[in-house]
């Protein structure tokens, strides 16, 4: 049976011993959806991916996947599940090749629908002419596709992807970006993180952005834009020590050390208001909104650790 939301989770929590990485969060993921998991470092997002996953029992909250039990019905949700993980987990012993053909034997595939998967995979992938190498002689990148590709092996209904572009090359990234919207395209559910908001601008229908275990903001990335930054972002350098009277002008002014921000609806406006004032900034640049904004806003531009 196909769920119409393969993935509803409901006030889950993980803590490992005294301390809480996921403090109540409720998710619905719905079939055929893109959906982004965003967050600083130590949000709690690879905390939840594992939930997902069936790899980690939430502590409390109910989960749903596919419409089982991840905590008795485990082995069956994982058999239709495409896991990335955060960390390559790569088998260095084996070839490119090995490495998909060893894990489908886990989906109980033969050696020959391995085999043929695999090399199927691998050009998916753009790793065709790698088949025979060892996992030491690839780069950072590759190592990643392969981790996709192998991902891919069982024909999953939901693919869980923890950071699958970070370290890659802009080039890699696009190969990447593209495939993914085509597995979605065949109606597969995919769950995303990422660090690169343009990634998840590009991809995700709708996303949570998470802090500090909790969700603080969820939607499509439009309306996430809509409701927290603005439709377009003036940055403004002025002079040293220059004091500037920005009141009145855009919706918001958000100073920073080294530039100020105007959120305004329209940039070209917001400048020609400044000229009327007498205002003329060193560095005038006008751009779009965009879910970066949203994030700063939502979950602040402290380090937090
Ligand atoms: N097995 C564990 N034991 C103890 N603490 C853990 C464990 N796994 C995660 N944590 C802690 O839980 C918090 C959330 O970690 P998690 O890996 O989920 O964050 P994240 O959002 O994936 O961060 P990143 O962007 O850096 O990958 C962190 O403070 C981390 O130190
Ligand atoms: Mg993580």
């Amino acid at each position: 049976m196909i769920s119409d939301t393969p993935i509803a989770g409901t006030a889950l929590v993980k803590r490992f011993g005294e301390f809480t990485a996921v403090n109540g969060i409720d998710l619905a993921v719905r079939r055929g959806e893109f959906f982004g998991i965003l967050g600083p470092n130590g949000a709690g997002k690879s905390s939840t991916m594992r939930m997902l996953g069936c790899v980690s029992p939430p502590t409390a909250g109910t989960l749903r996947v596919l419409d089982m039990d991840p905590v008795r019905d485990g082995h069956r949700i994982r058999a239709r599940l495409g896991v990335c993980p955060q960390a390559d987990s790569l088998d260095a012993e084996l070839t490119v090749l090995e490495n998909i053909t060893t894990y489908a034997r886990y989906f109980r595939l033969s050696r020959r629908a391995a085999r043929e998967r695999a090399l199927e995979l691998l050009d998916f992938m753009q790793l065709a002419d790698r088949a025979g190498n060892h996992i030491n002689t690839l780069s950072g990148g590759m190592k990643r596709r392969l981790v996709i590709a192998r991902a891919l092996v069982n024909q999953p209904e939901v693919v869980l992807l923890d950071e699958p572009t970070t370290g890659l090359d802009p080039q890699a990234r696009h190969l990447v970006w593209e495939r993914l919207f085509r597995l979605k395209e065949q109606g597969v559910t995919l769950v995303l993180t990422t660090h690169y908001m343009d990634e998840a601008e590009q991809l995700c229908d709708r996303l949570v952005v998470m802090d500090g275990g909790k969700i603080v903001g969820d939607g499509a990335p439009g309306d996430l834009i809509r409701r927290h930054a603005s439709q377009e972002v003036v940055e403004l350098r002025f002079a040293a020590g220059s004091t500037v009277d920005l009141d009145g002008i855009g919706d918001r002014v958000e100073r920073l050390p080294d530039r100020t921000l105007l959120y305004c609806a329209d940039g070209e406006k917001a400048v020609g208001a400044l000229h009327d004032r007498g205002v003329t900034p060193a560095g005038v640049y006008i751009r779009r909104g965009s879910l970066e904004d949203v994030f700063l806003r939502l979950t602040g531009r402290q380090l937090i650790d």
